[in-house]
């Protein structure tokens, strides 16, 4: 039997600490039996509980989270460590007891850029060398794609697959992740602690955490963010300078400019990050929403224990355009006679996608029979998300202000004139003594190189240039040699070249070393910036061996795909590798940070 150690009354702790270790350390390994030493010497004394974190994320939602989670696991008394998901070949397992995996989910239900080495890696027989640990898993998502949190589900259940022992049941987070991703990590870290799986019993052992977030003598919980600082949960109410059309007459888009004033909020960005924009619903939708629902709007709801008014509450706080889940069951289960019941189920998924295509909550309520009261139809809306901008300016050739570049969304479906919410919020609401509110989302993995030499190679075509803007002028302002190449694309040159006179002058200046554009309408055949890339395969290859970092931005369904593909017949077809090896070859520009993409 292990002997449980004592901290001796000369260890440099107050005697509320020490009291508080030796009970921790009585029971930790009463419960683990794991062997321990602790030294009346301080020095090699490990005070917490080892914890990995390791996280998935492609635009830095879970990597944050991943780090507030270790932070307040360092307050409870753990040894957290959080480690990117695509670094997993450096982590020796055998040394490892507890792994927490906080992943999101991309694509169609795909792993993050930096997940997929892990997962591939986890399908092979080296991950046995997993079957040791105690795992739990936090899963970000969005319950609007049919396959919800499916990265997260699929970590879990290979880990059990492979013997690894399930230590707290995975959460899988909605957009508006904060509480349940709370809940999960009290119930984890409880667990982890007691090597337990009961939800519910958190242990005695854990560090209080006060009033104010802070446990005894340890670090702050970090799982809310102070009010004093303007973040994603208190956002600035930032002054929009500018709001400028860069599609010109012809075209069949409505990509605008945006200027917003950060001064004396005291945020900062870099390159590569993006603007949260927390936007308001169109009042001609909350007006036909009203009358779908034959209320006012002076109805009282009440939403997280706040009442106010049903008008206000769809103007500000829900989403009245997506369907959640629970509002699709409950006008399944009352518009019997409608053509959605039959959609909804599993085994329609497909097809019930394809029905809600261009349809949204107003639709839906026209199939009842008899209207929902307003008290009960709130409860089924989620609240209204912020939606995300990649940030179009370098801080350092814009000081004080943030740039976005933003495709405003608007179409006819259903005999309805629709409008996106954020980007028409931007387009048509926001007057000029207005102020949008807003925060910074650090993009961790889509980053310029910090090597100034290296050269850049940045694929993207309509508003997937926005953070090629910014680290072009980053770039020029920080001095940098490295050689930079654009492929830009969209319809038609005439109509939808977006800063085109600031690409041209950095072409002719020769800041924009190679400048290859790709407009689909302007010829016969369609021509994308995927084909251009293939036309000069040799020199693309010639630059990536030169150590260039490649980056892609834009449109996530289609255009990313066919870059990627693009690239493998690059490594191929100019570096003359087989497919194997060309696999392999962008495998590793990813693992290296050489491949970035920020697409949506
Ligand atoms: C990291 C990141 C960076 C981004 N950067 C940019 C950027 O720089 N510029 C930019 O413009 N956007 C960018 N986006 C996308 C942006 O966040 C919003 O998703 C976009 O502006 C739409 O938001 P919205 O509120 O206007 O539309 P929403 O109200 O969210 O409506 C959009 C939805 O409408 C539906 N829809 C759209 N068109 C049609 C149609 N023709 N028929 C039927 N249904 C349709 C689709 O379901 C679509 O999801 C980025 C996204 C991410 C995640
Ligand atoms: C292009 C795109 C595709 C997405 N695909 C899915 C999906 O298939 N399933 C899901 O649950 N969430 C999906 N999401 C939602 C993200 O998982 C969610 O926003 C998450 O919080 C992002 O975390 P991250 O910033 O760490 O990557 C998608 C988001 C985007 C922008």
């Amino acid at each position: 039997m292990t002997e449980i150690p004592v901290i001796p009354d000369n260890a440099p702790f107050s005697t509320e600490q020490r009291l508080w270790l030796n009970g921790f350390l009585a029971g930790y390994f009463a419960r683990l039996s794991l062997p321990a030493t602790i030294s009346s010497n301080p020095a090699p004394v490990t005070l917490g509980v080892p914890l990995l974190i390791l996280f998935g994320s492609q635009t830095g939602t879970a990597e944050v989270l991943a780090k507030r989670i270790a932070k307040e696991a360092a307050s409870r008394g753990f040894d957290p460590r959080v480690i990117d998901a695509s670094k997993h070949r450096t982590i020796d397992w055998k040394a490892e007891a507890t792994l927490f995996i906080v992943t999101s989910t991309y694509g169609d239900g795909d792993m993050p850029d930096n997940c997929q080495p892990f997962w591939d890696w986890l399908q092979t027989p080296e991950a046995k060398a997993l079957a040791h640990l105690r795992f739990s898993v936090l899963a970000l998502g969005d319950t609007s794609y049919t396959e919800f949190c499916a990265a997260g589900k699929k970590i879990d259940a290979r880990l059990a697959q492979i013997g690894a022992r399930p230590i707290f049941p995975r959460a899988d987070c909605d957009v508006d992740y904060e509480s349940s991703a709370k809940a999960w990590t009290e119930g984890a870290l409880a667990a982890a602690l007691k090597g337990g799986t009961n939800s519910a019993d958190i242990s005695a052992n854990l560090l209080p955490v006060s009033s104010n977030g802070s446990s005894n003598g340890h670090a702050t919980a970090v799982l809310e963010s102070s009010p004093a600082e303007f973040s994603k949960g208190n956002p600035f109410p930032a002054p929009l300078l500018k709001n400028i059309c860069l599609s010109k007459p012809g075209s069949s888009k409505e990509v605008r400019h945006y200027e917003l004033s950060l001064e004396g909020s005291g945020l900062s960005y870099e390159a590569g990050d993006a603007l949260g924009v927390v936007p308001l619903n169109c009042p001609e939708a909350v007006r036909d929403l009203l009358a779908a629902l034959r209320c006012t709007g002076e109805e009282s709801v009440s939403i997280n224990e706040t009442t106010l008014s049903l008008r206000e509450a769809f103007t500000r706080h829900l989403d009245i355009t997506k369907p959640s889940h629970e509002l699709l069951a409950a006008i399944a289960q009352r518009a019997a006679a409608s053509e959605l019941p039959p959609l909804f189920g599993s085994e329609r998924a497909a097809d019930l996608k394809q029905w809600l295509w261009g349809r949204s909550i107003i639709d839906l309520l026209l199939l009842l029979p008899k209207p929902f009261s307003a008290g009960e139809f709130v409860k089924f809306l989620r609240k209204l998300a912020p939606r995300l901008y990649s940030i179009s300016s370098s801080p350092k050739a814009h000081p004080g202000e943030v740039h976005l570049t933003v495709s405003a969304v608007r179409y006819q479906t259903h005999g309805r004139t629709r409008k996106g919410v954020a980007s028409t919020f931007l387009a048509d609401r926001v007057g000029d003594d207005d102020r949008v509110n807003v925060f910074v989302h650090s993009a961790h993995g889509f980053k310029p190189p910090a090597n100034y030499d290296a050269p850049t190679i940045m694929v993207g075509p309509g508003t997937g240039i926005a953070p090629f803007r910014a680290f072009l002028e980053e770039r020029q302002a920080g001095g940098a040699r490295g050689k930079n190449w654009l492929f830009f694309g969209d319809q038609k040159r005439s109509a939808d070249f977006l800063y085109e006179e600031q690409l041209i002058a950095w072409h002719k200046e020769g800041h924009l070393t190679r400048l290859d554009l790709a407009f689909s309408r302007d010829q016969q055949e369609k021509v994308y910036v995927q084909h251009r890339m293939l036309e000069c395969a040799a020199e693309l290859w010639s630059w990536l061996q030169d150590g260039a970092h490649f980056y892609v931005c834009g449109d996530a369904s289609r255009m990313a795909k066919d870059v990627d593909a693009a690239l493998h017949a690059v490594a191929q077809r100019a570096g003359g590798l087989p497919s194997d090896a060309a696999d392999e070859f962008v495998r590793t520009l990813r693992d290296e940070k050489r491949y970035q993409r920020d697409v949506y």
